[in-house]
């Protein structure tokens, strides 16, 4: 099988063990359990589940029944961070995953309570772990809890996003530190918790796991740069959201401030040195979406 191929297996077989996770859409509060239905299942790389997964098998993790729960939970709080982006008073984007965005679908007061959703359902999932483990394996099940809420909140992505869009419409040009910040908080703060749990769960040891949480942060960063080469360069039916969306909102982006070309070497500079970090061999699924992420277009 080739590595494309592999990719969307795996991307499909995530998808599907989301939809067990999912809440059904009944009750007088339906509208919005269809909202974030419609968000989460828009399709998307799954990249953050998938990361968690890989350094779970990798580290030698053996009940993914524990694991399920957290790579659903991650992808919900992702999916929201999203949702909430579009919104008007943020990007105001209006195309996601090659739909609609939820806010254009359900109104901007539906798509800011399926966000808040998501994100408390997600934690709601995360729990149901609990019910898949042994009393032995409860204090991982709490450090992974620990490590998704710090990283999604205002010490992490959200942190993120507070800069992203403080900087917006300013006359001076951001420095390299702050820009740094955006992207690893943003951005690279989720994966880092895809990455991190992966190995908590397996029973990894606090080295191993900082040495994923660094090794994560690189590829977020060149996760987040190559999003933003493509915001230039990309197209929107590939990429399934609108080009040229950072340029409207007179954002600083890593291209804004580098250029192209700079901003190319530094994805490629960060995958390898992720890839370094881990000792991954070429071959390994690993080291091949690392490298995947570099020359992606979507
Ligand atoms: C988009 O994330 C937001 C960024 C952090 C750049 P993805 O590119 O992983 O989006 P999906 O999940 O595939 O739609
Ligand atoms: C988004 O960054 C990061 C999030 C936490 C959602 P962008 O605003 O560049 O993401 P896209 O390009 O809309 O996916
Ligand atoms: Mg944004
Ligand atoms: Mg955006
Ligand atoms: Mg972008």
């Amino acid at each position: 099988m080739s590595f494309n191929e592999e990719l969307t297996k795996r991307a499909e077989n995530i998808e599907e063990m989301i939809r067990l996770y999912l809440p059904k859409e009944e009750g007088f509060q339906r509208t919005v359990l269809q909202a974030m239905n419609y968000s989460i299942l828009a399709g998307g790389k799954r990249l953050r589940p998938m990361l968690m997964q890989e350094v779970f098998v990798h580290c030698g993790g053996e009940n993914e029944e524990i694991l399920k729960p957290f790579m659903a939970a991650l992808e919900m709080i992702h999916t929201y961070s999203l949702v909430h982006d579009d919104l008007p008073a943020m990007d105001n984007d209006e195309y996601r995953r090659g739909r609609r965005t939820t806010h254009v679908v359900y109104g901007e007061d539906m798509a800011i309570l399926a966000g808040d959703g998501l994100l408390n359902y997600a934690f709601e999932t995360a729990l149901r772990a609990f019910d898949a483990a042994d009393a032995n394996e409860y204090p991982r099940i709490v450090r992974a809890l620990q490590i998704l809420a710090h990283k999604a909140g205002v010490y992490g992505m959200i942190g993120g996003q507070v800069c992203d869009v403080e900087s917006e419409n300013k006359q001076e040009k951001i420095d390299g530190e702050k820009l740094m910040f955006i992207h690893e908080h943003k951005t690279a703060a989720l994966i880092e918790a895809a990455m991190m749990i992966g190995g908590v769960l397996a029973g990894a040891d606090e080295e191993r796991i900082a040495a994923f949480e660094q090794a994560a942060s690189d590829i977020g960063i060149a996760f987040q740069i190559q999003d933003d080469i493509l915001d230039v360069t990309g197209s929107q039916e590939v990429l399934g959201k609108p080009i040229g969306s950072d340029e409207r909102n007179h954002k600083q982006t890593y291209v804004s401030i580098y250029g192209l070309e700079k901003s190319a070497e530094d994805v490629d500079h960060f995958s390898r040195e992720a890839i370094g970090l881990m000792q991954l061999t070429e071959g390994s699924f690993l080291y091949e979406l690392i490298t995947w992420l570099i020359h992606r277009e979507k």
